[in-house]
This record gives structure tokens, sequence and C-alpha cells, in this order.
């Protein structure tokens, strides 16, 4: 498909304090949108950033069929925008559209449509290594109408934000003992924006408690660790590295199998199963939890300084110890960057050159 390209008359970036970037909060100057109705895609294009007019009964507001997805976008040493594995972003945004109803997005449209995007937003993407290019691309369903059935017709948007850390410190986390963020045959293992909505209330009620996160928990017993705040989770104990086992409840996070594929190529394989939060209590007091950190996109590798399970706060060994989770975050970190050879082909650089007319 054509990708039509209007770029903004009036662009933003001059006014932008690239010092000051709270996250989520700035946008670039353009947007990639496509619609779907009549059972097709149509009118790909790259228009300026700006809101969108939408009826009271747009399906999405009221039921919502809507998902999203997260990357970002670094620049190497020659200025080069980099991408961290985008093809694994748009099959799980497909698995997403899948299990809530709706269209899938072909991987070319949605490579293609990125990267063009990027290519004309690249000044947006931060000089400071610290800081990135975040990369929001969502779908919605858009038919006006309040009757509870599948939508026909679809908006899909991608638009960038440059951003700090998502994270700026070692995080607090409490664990779950009330609230579940999936179930059985519900929608965890997918980026439904349901998910995230669902879990305001009880991570409101941890950051009232002084908590940054809450590490979410089995819906049956409370017993099993599924995943933290808005990231997956690892621990470390003994010489051993183990995440929960992608179980149907937890997303299958790009960062989660990168880290998993970074400590294989050190000859650590790591453990994916059920973890039982008194295994972790019990290492805890043995002296043999060395690590403990989630990962995420946004997040990247975020260590946790303390969990607090049933009133207990479980510490963790100054974050400078950390063997593994520092190793993840320089050598992600590096790759992301292209300072490091990218044995396993997951960046893609960002060559498009687009002419001033589109
Ligand atoms: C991401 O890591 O990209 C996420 O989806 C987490 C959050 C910003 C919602």
């Amino acid at each position: 498909m054509q990708i039509s390209i209007q770029r903004t008359a009036a662009s933003r970036l001059n006014t932008i304090d690239f010092n000051d970037l709270p996250f989520g909060k700035i946008k670039s100057d353009h947007m990639f949108v496509a619609d779907y109705y009549d059972g097709a895609w149509h009118d790909a294009r790259i228009i300026a950033f700006d809101s969108i007019s939408i009826s009271p009964a747009t399906s999405a507001l009221h039921y919502g069929q809507a998902i999203f997805e997260g990357l970002k976008s670094h620049l190497n040493p020659f200025g080069v925008p980099l991408l961290f594995r985008p093809e694994q972003n748009s099959r799980r945004m497909n698995l997403s559209a899948e299990r809530m109803c709706m269209p899938s997005l072909p991987e070319e449209l949605f490579l293609e449509g990125l990267k063009k995007l990027i290519a004309i937003d690249k000044h947006w993407i931060p000089k400071d290594p610290a800081k990135s290019l975040y990369i929001r691309p969502f779908m919605f369903a858009t038919d006006d109408s309040v009757g509870v059935r599948v939508s026909d017709s679809y908006t899909f948007i991608i638009f960038t934000s440059p951003v700090s850390p998502y994270y700026a410190q070692p995080l607090k986390i409490k664990v779950a003992d009330k609230y579940v963020r999936s179930f059985d045959g519900g929608v965890g293992s997918v980026k439904a924006a349901g998910n995230y909505g669902a879990s305001m209330f009880p991570t409101k009620e941890a950051y009232t408690e002084g908590y940054h996160q809450v590490m979410w928990m089995d819906g049956h017993e409370f017993k099993y660790i599924e995943e933290t705040g808005t990231t997956n989770v690892f621990f470390v104990v003994g010489d051993k590295v183990m995440t929960p086992a992608l179980d149907g409840n937890i997303l299958d996070g790009v960062t989660r199998k990168s880290c998993i594929q970074l400590l294989k190529d050190k000859g650590i394989e790591v453990e994916q199963k059920r973890i039982d939060i008194h295994e972790i209590v019990a290492a805890y007091k043995q002296g043999i939890l060395h690590d403990a950190f989630c990962t995420g996109t946004a997040a990247s590798i975020a260590q946790i300084e303390l969990f607090n399970y049933k009133e207990q706060d479980i510490l963790l060994p100054p974050v400078a110890t950390r063997r593994w989770s520092n190793y993840l975050n320089e050598t992600l970190d590096a790759i992301k960057h292209g300072t490091v050879a990218d044995t396993h082909g997951w960046i893609v650089e960002v060559n498009e050159q687009i002419s001033v007319a589109g």
C-alpha cells in the first residue's frame, strides 16, 4: 500500500527542551495513520500529529476494543536511527488483535509506516544516550454505535515521544494480595488497553503506601509470581536466573525474551517456570537472593530495591553488586545504540530518505 506523506508546515521541534522530557508528555511532529473498513486497510498516511475527532459513541470508548504496543528508537554513533526488534511488536500486535477480535495489520505496512515516520521525525530522537524516542503504535475500534458487538471499523496510529528513562530509581514494590491483573482464559498475555485500566486502582493504592509498583500474583492462590507493574520480572537465586513462564496470563515481553537470549549467550539458561513467592522469600532468608529486576520496553531493565510481601520487606543487595541486571542493562543499551555487534540481527536501521515534498 502506498503511504502518502503530508509534512507539517509548523514543526514544534525548536520549542522542545530536550533536558526536560517527562515520559510520554511530548509528541513529535508527525503520526502514521491507517483506517480499516469494508474488510481492508485504507489510506495509509503520515500527517501532522494532531487531535482526532471521534463520535461519543465510538465503540472502543465503551467496550474496550483497543490494543497497543511500545518500542523505542535510538541514534547510533553516526546519527542513524535504530529500531530494536520492531517485527516482534508487529507480531505481538496481531496476536493482541486476534484475541480482541480486531483485524490484523500486515507486517510490511507496520514496518514501512514506522520506518517512514521515524525517518521524518529523526531529529526528535534525543542525542543524550540515556534518553530515547518512545514509539506508540495502537489500534482501536471506531464503529459509531453503542451496540455490543465486534466493530467493523478501526483506526491504527503510530506516534512518537522523546522520553527520559521511565523509572528514575530502583523500585519499591508491593506484592498484590487482593487484586489480580489477569486470570486464566483472560487477556493477560496480550496488550489490551483494558489490562492497564484495571491495574490503575491497585497501583494507586500501592503508590499511596509508598511503593512504585505492584507485583502481580496468580488469581487462584496469590502464590505464583506473574509480572511487576507494566513489566516482566526476573530473579537471581544462588547461581540460577529465573522468570515466570508464559502461562497465558503473562505478557511475552520483547525485553524479556532478549534478556533470556543474552543470558543464554553467556551460558546461563534462564529457568522459565512457576515461581512460588515463598521460594523467593526463603532464598532471601538464606541470603541467596542476589537480584530481582523488571524488564520492559519503557522501563528497560529496572532493578528492584525491595518488595513487600505480607508486611515483610524483602530487601535486595545494593544495585552496584548485581551482576546480571547490570550486565543486561549495559549490553542491551549498547546493542540498541549500535555500539556493539548485533549478533542476533535485532537492529533495524532507518535509512529511508524522504524528500521535503514527501
Ligand atoms: C512498554 O514498556 O512499552 C509498556 O507498554 C509499558 C507502559 C509504558 C504502558
